[in-house]
């Protein structure tokens, strides 16, 4: 199965509310608030126009089967993911974290990413722990956890 990366339609932003506000992801998100559709599309108008700010599907075929995003920081960036509903615990999120690496580093000519998530969400922490990213040192809030990885280790890693 392939995973590839697409920017994003109108009918995916759309789509994007919808998974946004399913309760598997509210909980995995820093924010675990309903999000009215106008909230989302405020949101969507102030990232469409950020240069800083990478907003995309991944896709199998024509099935869009997450959303990824990178927050960019010159040569490095944050990056979430989080997948359309219907396919969380089914072992898809690897494949699109993999996907999400090669767009960073091979299209986006980025040198390292990083990304963070809640202590216990072990789907996340596993996904990004195969797909060879490392747990980063963190200081203070025990919460939430980083994990990141170069483009030299990526390289190395594949
Ligand atoms: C995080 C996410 C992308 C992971 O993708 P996924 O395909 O659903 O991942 P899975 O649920 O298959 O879990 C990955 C691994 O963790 C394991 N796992 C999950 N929960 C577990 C638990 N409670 N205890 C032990 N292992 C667990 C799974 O068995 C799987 O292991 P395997 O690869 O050896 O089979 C997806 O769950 C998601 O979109 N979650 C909501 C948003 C989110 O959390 N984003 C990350 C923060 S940016």
């Amino acid at each position: 199965m392939r995973v590839k990366v697409s920017l994003p339609t109108d009918n995916d932003y759309e789509l994007m509310h919808e998974w946004r506000n399913h309760p598997r992801i509210r909980l995995a998100s820093r924010s675990a608030e309903f999000i009215t559709y106008e909230e989302h599309q405020i949101w969507l108008k102030k990232v469409m126009f950020d240069p800083l700010v990478c907003l995309f599907m991944f896709c199998v075929g024509k099935n869009r089967v997450g959303v990824g995003r990178l927050d960019i920081h010159g040569v490095h960036a944050e990056f979430s993911i989080y997948l359309n509903p219907e396919y969380i615990g089914k072992g898809l999120g690897l494949l699109c974290m993999k996907e999400l690496l090669r767009f960073s580093f091979s299209r986006q000519g980025l040198v390292t990413i990083y990304g963070e998530t809640f202590a216990t969400n072990i789907s996340a922490r596993k996904t990004f722990e195969k797909a060879g990213l490392e747990l980063l040192q963190q200081e203070g809030d025990t919460k939430f956890v980083s994990y990141g990885i170069s483009k030299k280790t990526w390289i190395r890693n594949n």
